[in-house]
């Protein structure tokens, strides 16, 4: 198979190969090099780089992730963009985006679906090689006749086994849940990339732990939750507030998996909260409404910046928990992990 060679230029400059069909920020990321990301999906816009020298195949130039400032100064998304031949590139990498894990492309075959709630699917796949995240991470799912693959946050943790669950949410016309939901039977084969992703467990942390996942974030949010009582974090009674927010009754979920950890009624707390509780005629919910961030404020209060903070889900959802965090209670950003969903 064909490489590239690309060129970071600059007083942080670095070398790597990119392999033909590839792109040039996971190829950057499977050679250890801190080139910053972070949604994979072109959305985010966090991989910006310019093109100093060579050719490349840009997969999707309307890409959400730049601005028409960008586009007009040329600049391009590593995550939308191959090499096709050899390049020089201008991008400052950093150490925080340096992989833990290094990302590698394995084939996997679906062994089981089981439902969560109406509409959010745990799909089971194994790969003949070990499974290695971290607990938190996302991997890049090809799937057989949707052109680019999609991110999705595995809900488990690092095992030798192969396993990779994921936990879904159909999109009204999506084409890559569609396919998902309608056509993948057991036994079928896709591709996983991975792992990627920043907002992953920090086990070296003294803090309480404030898991918020909003809508398809549930995944990422039970994997934190399952890696810290797994490494032993929640065994002295530290806390671990788990937020969930959902459109309707019928799309709280989470509960039972935390149940089952053995850490659950020591140091779990459970707090859904439903935005919308009037969509479902005759709906009985008697708990919490409104979004997800007030829940948290009414929670957690004065106490916000004892926490480390994980959260996943629609770009609104971790804006307002970005403002509220950040801006109005002033918690240091090195407490504050999150990944948007594009
Ligand atoms: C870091 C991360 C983690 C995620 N984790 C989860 C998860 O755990 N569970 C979950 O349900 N969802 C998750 N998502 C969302 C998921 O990746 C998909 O966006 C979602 O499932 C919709 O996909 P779709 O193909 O069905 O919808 P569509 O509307 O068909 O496609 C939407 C997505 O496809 C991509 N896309 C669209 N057009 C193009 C194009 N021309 N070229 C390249 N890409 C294109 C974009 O990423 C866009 O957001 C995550 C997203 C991100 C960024
Ligand atoms: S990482 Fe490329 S746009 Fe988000």
């Amino acid at each position: 198979m064909k490489q590239y060679d690309i060129t970071i230029e600059g007083p942080a400059g670095a070398a790597f190969a990119q392999q033909e069909g590839d792109t040039i920020l996971r190829a950057a990321l499977r050679a250890g090099i801190g080139f910053p990301y972070e949604c994979n999906s072109g959305g985010c816009g966090s991989c910006k780089f310019e093109l100093v020298a060579g050719e490349v195949d840009n997969l999707w130039p309307e890409a959400p992730g730049l601005t028409d400032r960008d586009r007009r100064k040329q600049r391009l998304l590593a995550c939308q963009c191959r090499a096709v031949g050899a390049l020089n590139i201008r991008v400052r990498p950093a150490d925080e985006y340096r992989p833990r894990v290094r990302p590698v492309r394995q084939t996997a075959h679906l062994i089981e679906t089981v439902d969560i709630t109406p509409d959010i699917r745990e799909f089971h796949f194994r790969t003949d090689t070990q499974a290695d995240f971290l607990p938190g991470q996302y991997a890049m799912l090809e799937i057989p006749g949707i052109a680019t693959p999609r991110a999705y946050s595995m809900s488990n943790l690092a095992n030798t086994q192969g396993d990779w669950h994921f936990q879904i949410r159909l999109v009204p016309n999506g084409r890559a849940t569609g396919h998902l939901f309608r056509r993948l039977k057991p036994g079928a084969e896709i591709g996983i990339d991975g792992p990627y992703g920043l907002a992953w467990l920090r086990q070296e942390s003294p803090r309480p732990i404030a898991c918020i996942a909003g809508g398809s974030g549930l995944a990422p949010m039970i994997s934190i939750a399952r890696g810290a009582s797994a490494a032993g974090m929640l065994k002295e009674g530290r806390e671990l507030h788990f937020f969930y927010g959902g459109r309707t009754p019928k799309d709280i979920c989470g509960e039972t998996i935390l149940q089952s950890l053995p850490d659950y009624a020591r140091s779990i707390r459970y707090h859904p909260v439903v935005s919308m509780p009037e969509q479902i005629e005759g709906s009985t919910w008697r708990g919490a409404t409104g979004f997800v961030h007030d829940r948290v404020l009414g929670e957690l209060g004065e106490r916000l910046s004892e926490f480390e903070f994980y959260f996943a889900g629609p770009p609104p959802m971790t804006q307002a928990l970005q403002d509220l965090l950040m801006v109005q209670h002033r918690v240091p950003f090195a407490q504050i992990h999150y990944d948007r969903f594009f």
